[in-house]
């Protein structure tokens, strides 16, 4: 079985950032791919950092067919579910998630790396993000309780073995800006009906579940699990959370997003009136192996 990337399932990191890049006009995309595939981290034990490359999944289909998922699309169309909720497109050519323990040694990477690439992709987008007390969301309830747990994240994130894109994983990106005030004007009870979980730890879940709920709303029972490695982002002005999830197929992602704005039209996921999504992308993150290859066969 060809390996992820091992970022995906490093967990602890506690400073990230997520580089969005576009193709230069008139470079190849091989020369893209190449260039990013031979990237690597610094070689440091303690205080290093972890890097995790992904392409847009057409980009990367045309360099390497046999190695994507078929049928494998970007966020090209914005989605649209009920009472207005709208979920935009906003797709990039490749992604580099660059997450350590400190800023420092994240920020010299990113910096290194935008400069090595300059002749051949522009930075469209950069997130800075840092965790909430822990594992908080600016909500302020526990994110990512229900993560599959770390032994059995890959069966859920990572394409099957045999399968084209053996080891490699869909990224779903997005921001999801907040209004802090509004969430925090309604009683906690309201709050934990919006989310589905009670506010303290260990968060348990409401009983019954209210069927608005995002808990509800995104049920992995229904729609299969996926791996969340989301944080928070911004300033006092604007802040919300990165949405990082990945999955072994854009099926569920896509099946959760829509279920969240009510593109059924039943109803829309309580949580989406207080925080939107201002942009979207989705990317193919090659196995190590895949990648590897790129960059010694151009
Ligand atoms: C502002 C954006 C979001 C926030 C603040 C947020 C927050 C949360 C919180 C607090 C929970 C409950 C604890 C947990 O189980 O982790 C949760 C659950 C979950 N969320 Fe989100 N989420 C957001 C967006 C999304 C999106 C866009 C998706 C999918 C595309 C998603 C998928 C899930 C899933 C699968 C669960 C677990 C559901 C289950 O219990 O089976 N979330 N989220």
């Amino acid at each position: 079985m060809a390996a992820p990337q091992n970022g995906i399932f490093a967990l602890g990191t506690t400073s990230h950032t997520y580089l969005e890049l576009d193709l230069r006009p008139g470079v190849r995309p091989a020369s893209l791919v190449r260039t990013m595939a031979a990237l690597r981290e610094p070689r440091r034990t303690m205080g290093g950092v972890n890097l995790v490359t992904g392409f847009r999944p057409e980009l990367w289909a045309a360099v390497q067919p046999a190695d994507a998922p078929r049928g494998l699309t970007g966020f090209n169309a914005p989605r649209a579910g009920i009472d207005g909720k709208l979920l935009p497109a906003t797709q990039h050519d490749a992604v580099l998630w660059i997450a350590g323990a400190a800023y420092d040694a994240v920020f010299d990477l990113a910096r290194g790396i935008v400069s090595e690439l300059a002749s051949k992709a522009t930075l469209a987008n950069e997130i800075v993000g840092w965790p909430y007390h822990a594992d908080l969301d600016l909500t302020g309830f526990i994110d990512g309780i229900e993560n599959p747990p770390l032994a059995e994240a890959a069966q859920e994130a990572v394409v099957p073995h045999g399968q084209p894109g053996e080891g490699g994983s869909v990224l779903l990106l997005q921001m999801w800006e907040h209004d802090r005030g509004a969430w925090e004007s309604l009683p906690v009870h309201e709050r934990e009906a919006a989310i589905g979980r009670r506010r303290h730890s260990p968060g348990a879940e409401l009983d019954p579940q209210p069927t608005s709920s995002h808990v509800a709303r995104t049920n992995q029972d229904t729609f299969g699990a996926i791996f969340r490695r989301n944080v928070a982002y911004g300033n006092l002005t604007n802040h919300g959370t990165i949405f990082v999830g990945f999955s072994r197929d854009r099926v569920r992602l896509d099946a959760m997003l829509d279920s969240m704005i009510g593109a059924d039209g039943t109803e829309h996921d309580r949580l989406t009136d207080f925080t939107h999504a201002i942009t979207g992308a989705y990317y193919f993150v090659p196995a190590s192996e895949a990648l590897a290859a790129c960059a010694a066969h151009p």
